[in-house]
């Protein structure tokens, strides 16, 4: 449903993504790992249109959806998970959530809010607690919450267990789990292998800006392939 093609993302003269093509399917989660500094943020972000694009194209259930604005990529049902959660740590955990129905209505914006809650208790319970004030992993599950307020086919995840302990890991998966069976498409950067091997059918390695493998996480997830991943001796 989401088919990304030829997308090279320069910054001036920096090239720090090229000629990336990637697809991701409902009720599946798509795999991007790869060192740091390797373009994983910037691929999910050029699919948003938030970085200067060079060339490449966004289709997303047969509709060219490239170059579209923020507003109108929500609206066709893409979310982001950011880099860093990015909450509102002095806010309430009820208007860190609504920030992610922006733009509708009250009566949706206090519908879906309502539902967040059917799924996470505790959030209703502490709704009007800053959300500074949760743990890491609690902060995660926020995050990921808000990003699914706006009811997404397709949800890009950047790093949602940087910085988790174990324990909290395996709650986000078990979460990111759920949204999966619910049908909902992932994009899930990690640099975290034992969580996309559990959670991955299909990953893409990004190095230098380009994919050097892709396919079943079961093929290609070797120890080999996710050493050079990481040592970043693939080119
Ligand atoms: N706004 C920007 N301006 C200039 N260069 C940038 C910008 N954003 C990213 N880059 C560069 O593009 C390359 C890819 O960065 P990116 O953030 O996509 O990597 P990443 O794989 O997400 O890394 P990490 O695992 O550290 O998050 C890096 O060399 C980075 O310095
Ligand atoms: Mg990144």
């Amino acid at each position: 449903m989401l088919t990304v093609s030829g997308l090279t993302i320069a910054f001036g003269a920096t090239v720090a993504v090229r000629d990336v093509a990637l697809t991701a399917a409902p009720g599946t989660v798509t795999g991007i790992l790869g060192a740091n500094g390797a373009g994983k943020t910037t691929t999910l972000l050029g699919i948003l249109h938030r970085v200067p694009r060079r060339t490449g194209t966004v289709v997303l259930d047969g509709r060219d959806v490239t170059g579209h604005d923020t507003g109108a990529l929500v609206r066709a049902g893409i979310a982001l998970c950011p880099q860093n959660r990015r909450l509102f740590p002095n806010m309430s955990i009820a208007d860190n959530l609504l920030l992610g129905a922006y733009g509708h209505g009250r009566a949706v914006r206090r519908e879906r809010l309502a539902r967040t809650y059917e799924r996470f208790g505790w959030m209703r319970e502490r709704a009007d607690e800053p959300a500074g004030r949760l743990s890491g992993g609690q902060q995660q599950a926020v995050a990921i919450a808000r990003a699914l307020m706006s009811e997404p086919r397709l949800l890009l995840l950047d790093e949602p267990s940087s910085g988790l302990s174990p324990v909290a890991v395996q709650e986000i998966a078990g979460l990111l789990a759920e949204i999966t069976a619910d049908g909902t498409a992932l994009l899930l950067v990690e640099q975290n292998v034992g969580l996309v091997r559990r959670l991955c059918s299909t990953a893409h390695i990004l190095a230098h800006g380009r994919v050097t493998g892709a396919g079943p996480v079961s093929e290609l997830l070797t120890d080999d392939t996710v050493s050079d991943a990481y040592l970043g001796t693939l080119t």
